[in-house]
């Protein structure tokens, strides 16, 4: 199955649709897909499994419905550092989905580059099997200077664990005298995370009933608006979606007053100033510059040399991957 989808809205969704655009829309969703193991025992499948290939099918779906809105990026919570505790079988099975639908996204790759997607993968690769880093790294290469839209794939990922590797990154060029401690900022400890190009999200979605964030970008959510809902991820639909989105435009008004009093003594612009100037970073550098808490951050001139150098050496790293032979 692909990973895309045709808009495909009927009337009643598109009414909708024009009805929710007069509000605030989330630039950046991220989603917490839960609840694919009590579907496949709902529906009686015969594994597990069969449990999250229907999730990957929503997943496809859900990015469409995404498009349609307007959400520029997306960020999915597709496996967990603690997932590897799961049932070899189930484990083997899910890097296996993965494997297939990463090679699936590279016949895919005219379309995907057609439409403008860039795909970014989140997490401690060092954890996967090497064929399927090379996948992924290949995946991210061919897409990396696609701007339209941002898909996130968060595997081999705990938040935990993103933020002791970012710092982990930034001990080193301390040791190597690219940094001292006084360049240490919250902001170049985001910016070193595997999430580092991406903005925050503005509206994180957990389904299937369990109210807790599971490991999952604890440092980025805090300002999110959190939407939970009952239903298993493969019974997702647009409607749901539409929900969550109008939850976040009830709750828009008020965390954007969290925001502005977190920032009142740094550089806070209003929405319109900081939505162009972001759109300037964007059209310049070809990529989605970090953005915290509704502020673009800012970094001292050695810490902006360290991210150059940074940012080469995860580049080579993917070149590096995707030459290995498989
Ligand atoms: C959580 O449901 C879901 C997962 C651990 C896997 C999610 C994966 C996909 C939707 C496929 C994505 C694949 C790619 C390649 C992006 P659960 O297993 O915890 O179900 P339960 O809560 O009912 O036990
Ligand atoms: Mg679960």
């Amino acid at each position: 199955m692909s990973w895309m989808r045709d808009s495909s809205l009927n009337w009643a969704q598109k009414f909708a649709l024009k009805v929710i655009k007069t509000g605030k829309i989330p630039r950046h969703v991220a989603f917490i897909m839960d609840g694919n193991r009590r579907y496949a025992k709902k529906l009686h499948l015969t594994t597990s499994t069969d449990g999250h290939v229907h999730g990957f099918d929503k997943l496809a779906e859900a990015l469409q419905w995404c498009l349609d809105i307007g959400i520029e990026e997306v960020t999915v919570y597709a496996f967990s550092i603690e997932n590897f505790k799961r049932d070899e079988s189930e484990v083997n099975a899910l890097l296996e989905l993965a494997r297939e639908k990463f090679n699936k996204f590279m016949e895919e790759s005219d379309e995907l580059n057609k439409r403008g997607i860039c795909i970014r993968m989140i997490g401690n690769w060092k954890l996967l099997p090497v064929d399927l880093q090379k996948s992924m790294a290949d995946a991210m290469l061919m897409t990396r200077n696609n701007n339209k839209a941002f898909l996130n794939v968060a595997f081999a990922y705990t938040s935990r664990d993103e933020i002791t590797e970012s710092i982990r990154d930034i001990v080193d060029g301390v040791k190597r005298n690219e940094l001292e401690s006084n360049d240490i900022t919250d902001d170049l400890i985001r910016r070193c995370m595997y999430s580092g190009k991406s903005s925050d999200p503005d509206l994180l979605v957990r389904t299937s009933g369990e109210s807790r964030l599971s490991d999952f970008l604890l440092w980025q959510a805090s300002t999110s608006i959190i939407y939970f809902t009952k239903t298993l991820w493969p019974e997702f639909t647009f409607w749901h979606l539409l929900a969550g989105v109008f939850y976040y435009q009830r709750h828009y008004q008020s965390m954007h007053s969290v925001k502005r009093s977190l920032h009142q003594f740094s550089s806070v612009m209003d929405d319109e100033s900081f939505t162009k100037d972001l759109e300037q970073v964007r059209q310049t550098s070809n990529i989605a510059e970090i953005e915290t808490s509704s502020k673009l951050a800012t970094f001292s001139q050695r810490a902006t040399e360290f991210l150059e150098k940074f940012d080469k050496r995860k580049y080579n790293q993917l070149v590096e991957l995707s030459t290995i032979k498989v």
